[in-house]
């Protein structure tokens, strides 16, 4: 008999007459999972008010998180780490563990002494690169990494610290669709090759081309993080019944090709790919305007998310690992110790999380989900 190793504690829920834990399809009225701790590989937590009213979301949820560098203005030193650190440990719950892992913007004039100052820390954990142009607050960004950075890039190599990339180029003539396949050919596989030895995360994979691209690569050396908007929705999602801008995020949602070809890397259990929500805040009046901005706020949500794409496929017993294990053991960095519960029961998603002055709309906001985070144990 198979056995789900991640302690279901559901009555039957390995021995369902035809259905092991590989076709766990049937919605059961009480099902419980016991999971390690897992942590978030990517996530914006902003700063000031917003900060305030998101980081309790993936606090409770997390052990730890990688934080993103892009406010404004960008994070682009050990010192303005350090700093911003503080000011997120300062409006965390008061019983709370969670660890924010910091990271540095690169931008064309990062000086490879950064980098020594950074591991130097012990609380910088990896490097940021913007391609200038290509998201939020990426302004600053790099312009030619090849060409401006391979300095500090080599910097990196000797102190193991992780090149994180949002994998997209910027050439308004390359389709927005076409962007993250053009970015591994242009950009990615040459940089792999100039630099074997560079830790490299190419952030929220959208495409079938990512997937190849990762699971042709050495395992240790590239890995990927993947949201749960990119396993759970196509491009038609930002379009449906009319623009639904808390849809839209970057990289754009893919094809349903796409879609699949990354649930079945990520349940398939291979240790390329982890955790990242990369849940992205912005004020709902950013959101619904003539401009909306790029991001979806899913802290709230992504555990219950992922807990259902594993369940879908039939592959909860993988579930933990793309959550708690594949993560710390591509960074280095020791696995949780302790547990979280997660029950299947319904809840209802709220359709805003009001803060000072204004609100942030999550992701299925208004709906029902069935996973839900019920205890740490
Ligand atoms: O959708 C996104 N939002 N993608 C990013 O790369 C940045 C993020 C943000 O900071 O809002
Ligand atoms: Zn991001």
């Amino acid at each position: 008999m198979l056995r789900c190793p991640i302690s279901c504690k559901a009555p039957n829920f390995s021995l369902g007459k035809n259905r092991g834990p590989q076709s766990a399809k049937v919605a059961r009225a009480q099902m419980d999972l016991s999971i390690t701790q897992p942590d978030d590989w990517h996530l914006h937590l902003r700063d000031g008010e917003l900060l305030e009213a998101v980081v309790p979301h993936s606090a409770i949820h997390f052990g730890r998180a990688i934080v993103m560098p892009n406010l404004k203005p960008p994070v682009t030193t050990t010192a303005a780490a350090l700093a911003y650190r503080e000011s997120i440990l300062k409006v965390l719950p008061s019983n709370s563990d969670f660890t924010p892992l910091m990271t540095l913007y690169l931008t064309d004039n990062t000086h490879p002494d950064e980098i020594k100052l950074a591991r130097k820390s012990g609380a910088v954990f990896a490097v940021k690169l913007y391609p200038a142009g290509a998201t939020t607050n990426s302004q600053d960004g790099v312009t030619d990494l090849l060409g401006k950075c391979l300095p500090v890039l080599e910097e990196m190599v000797e102190q193991n610290m992780p090149l994180l990339v949002h994998g997209e180029v910027t050439d308004p003539e390359v389709d927005i669709f076409d962007r993250e396949k053009v970015f591994i050919d242009t950009v990615l596989r040459p940089l792999v090759q100039k630099l074997p030895k560079l830790k490299v995360v190419m952030e929220h994979i959208t495409t079938q081309d990512a997937v190849k691209f990762i699971e042709s690569c050495d395992e240790g050396s590239i890995g990927a993080t993947v949201t749960p908007q990119h396993l759970l929705l196509n491009r038609n999602a930002i379009f449906q019944g009319g623009l639904q801008p808390h849809n839209y995020c970057l990289p754009v949602l893919k094809r349903e090709i796409h879609r699949q070809a990354i649930v079945a890397a990520v349940t398939s259990g291979n240790k390329r790919f982890f955790l990242g929500t990369d849940s992205a805040p912005h004020d709902r009046r950013k959101k619904e305007c003539s401009c909306g901005c790029a991001g979806i706020y899913n802290a709230p949500v992504a555990l219950s998310l992922y807990a259902k794409v594993f369940e879908e496929e039939g592959a909860l017993d993988k579930l933990e690992a793309f959550t708690s294990f594949n993560g710390p053991d591509f960074y280095g960095l020791p696995r949780n110790t302790t547990k979280i519960k997660l029950s299947k029961s319904k809840w209802s998603v709220p359709a805003a999380y009001p803060f000072a002055s204004g609100e942030v709309v999550p992701m299925f906001a208004g709906q029902t989900l069935e996973w839900y985070l019920s205890s740490a144990v």
